[in-house]
């Protein structure tokens, strides 16, 4: 695969979706991952550019960081619970616009963020594009559980048919520590064939923070292809 055309495939999304979604004035979640620091840039060259007044809300610590390093004001759920938009990346998406995210660790605080946005918006490569979840990524869906729960829900997992890892750190021994302390088990059940379905399965377990799986959250997604032109995916 060349690298150089994947980049470009992000970069392309990113700056297009930011173009036609982003206006002054409004409250931006800002997603993980790498596609989004095309978008950051791209947000803060806009602000430069027309001295817009926005205010960012970070998914993670490294949005937050992006946030800080490209010097955009930062806000809070707190102070703004209900967002304009917010622009995220994703590990997998099919075109009914279902998406697994969470290859970061950061789906929880993306999922807080993106319901609370009046526009989830995704920005990705066309590797990414899938007819069913669990087909291209299938190191499994990404969930949050709470660390004493690991070795039951591995077991309710396996019920319901899923393979659960828990996600190792790297440069780190032990498990993955998630931005809110706790750990990841990513989970594969294979194709999925009703997301809706196992993500309310999988929500309702006690000791599960969230699911990766996003679904019926998202309203428009912006695919960068190979070519260098960008498929935009939308859903009323
Ligand atoms: C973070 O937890 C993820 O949900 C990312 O948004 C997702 O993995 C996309 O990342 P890339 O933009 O690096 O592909």
């Amino acid at each position: 695969m060349d690298q150089d055309s994947v980049e470009q495939a992000k970069k392309t999304a990113a700056i297009l979706a930011v173009k036609e979604t982003v206006k002054n004035n409004m409250v931006i979640g800002v997603g993980s991952g790498s596609t989004i620091i095309y978008a950051v840039r791209e947000l803060a060259s806009l602000v430069s550019k027309n001295g817009w007044q926005i205010v960012c809300i970070p998914t993670s610590y490294q949005a937050k960081g992006l946030i800080f390093d490209h010097k955009l004001p930062l806000g809070s759920l707190d102070q703004y619970p209900v967002l304009d938009v917010a622009i995220d990346g994703a590990d997998e998406i099919t075109s009914e616009l279902s998406v697994i995210k969470g290859g970061g660790g950061c789906l929880v605080q993306e999922k807080i963020v993106g319901i609370n946005a009046k526009n989830l918006i995704i920005i990705a490569d066309w590797r990414k594009v899938s007819t069913h979840l669990g087909k291209n990524w299938t190191q499994g869906v990404p969930v949050e559980i709470i660390p004493e729960a690991q070795l039951p829900l591995i077991l309710k997992f396996e019920k319901m048919g899923g393979k659960a890892a828990l996600r190792q750190g790297i440069s780190k021994i032990g498990p993955l520590v998630t931005d809110n302390g706790n750990f990841i088990l990513d989970v594969d059940f294979g194709k999925i064939n009703n997301p809706e379905k196992l993500s309310s399965q999988i929500k309702s377990l006690t000791g599960v923070i969230d699911s990766g799986l996003f679904i019926n959250m998202v309203k428009k997604a912006y695919i960068g292809q190979k070519d260098g032109r960008v498929e935009i995916i939308t859903k009323e």
